[in-house]
Order: structure tokens, then sequence, then C-alpha cells
């Protein structure tokens, strides 16, 4: 264990609503702040450490105690795990939440239904509502929206700068930013 204050920063929301690119814009941003950053996103835990794993709720479960248990070693080692996969399930987050040593930091990655169909950045979308895709988030699968997160940030709306800003000033706020 070391002193530094490590944390998850959990990134949930509808696929494509912007939870890997804000991963990636604020990762030599934390870097920059004297954090320890790895990055733990949905589709390259699929790829590695959840291959196999389908989209059926069992399957979703288990990939997110996977990504929740990986983070939480990190945290607790003073880094900053950050995560960002759908999670659409209120109670494994939570799960996660109440196992995690360091700080867990829930941040819901919102845009409205329509806004991420029209991005439709894997065409998946598309195809989901061709029925060629069964179980998709939003379209056919649910998507629990966090009660109570730390940050919410509203990518329909806001820049990418905006909504990093909103997280960096949770993170500082709460003491969790070493520079
Ligand atoms: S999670 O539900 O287990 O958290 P995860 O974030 O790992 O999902 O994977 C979501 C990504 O897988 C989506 O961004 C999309 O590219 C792809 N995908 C393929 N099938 C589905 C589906 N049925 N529902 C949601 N995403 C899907």
């Amino acid at each position: 264990m070391t002193d530094r204050k490590g944390f998850i920063l959990w990134f949930t929301g509808l696929s494509g609503s912007g939870k890997s690119t804000l991963a990636q814009y604020l990762t030599p941003i934390l870097i920059e702040r004297g954090c320890n950053v790895e990055v733990l996103d949905g589709d390259e835990v699929r790829e590695n450490l959840s291959k196999g794993l389908g989209f059926s709720k069992e399957d979703r479960d288990t990939n997110i105690r996977r990504i929740g248990y990986v983070a939480r070693l990190l945290s607790r080692n003073g880094a900053c795990a950050i995560t960002a996969a759908i999670s659409p399930y209120t109670s494994i987050r939570d799960e996660i939440r109440a196992a995690t040593e360091a700080t867990f930091v829930e941040v819901y990655v919102e845009a409205p239904l329509e806004v991420v169909e029209e991005r439709d950045t894997k065409g998946l979308y598309k195809k989901a509502r061709a029925g060629e895709i069964k179980n998709f988030t939003g379209i056919s699968d649910p998507y629990e929206a966090p009660e109570n997160p730390e940050v919410t940030v509203h990518t329909g709306d806001e820049s990418i700068e905006e909504s990093a800003e909103k997280v960096i000033e949770f993170l500082a706020g709460a003491g969790l930013l070493p520079n």
C-alpha cells in the first residue's frame, strides 16, 4: 500500500455517450496533476480480460465485476483507475462502490438516446433498430442511470473541455489530485 490516495473514476453511460473519449482526454491531464493513470476501457477489456463474454445480464455483470476487481486493485495501490464501460445496472455499480477500499467516483456520462443514435459512431444503433443486434443497451436492453453520481456530464450540449473540467473540479475538491 502507498500513501498516495488512489481512486476509481467510474464512467457509466450509453454506447457512444463519450466515456472512452472523455477517459482519453482526461488521462494526460490527470498525469500532469500527479496521478498514475490506468484506463479500463469497455471495448479493450472485452478483447482481453472478458473475451468470449456476450451481452446478457449475466455476462455484463461478469464483465463489470472483473473491471471492478482490477480497478479496486489499482486504486488501493494509489493509482487512478478510469473505467469506461456502459455498466448499465445500478446494483453492480453499487456493489463495486461498496467493495472499493479507495475512493469511488461515479461519473454519469449522459447523452440523450437521440443524440447517441444520431452519432452512431460504430453503426451499431442502426443494426440494433433493424433487429440485427439483440439486447442492445437503450434500444432493447435496459440502462439504469445512476441516481446519485458524484459528477454528471452532458456530452450532448457540453464541450469535452467543459465535461473534463467538471470531473477535475470534483477530484480537486475531494483532495484527490496531488498537484
Ligand atoms: S457492458 O454492458 O458490459 O458494460 P461494454 O461497455 O463492455 O458493455 O461494451 C459495450 C460496447 O460493446 C458498446 O459500445 C458496443 O460497441 C458493443 N456492443 C455490442 N453489442 C452490444 C449490446 N448488445 N449492447 C451494448 N453494447 C454492445
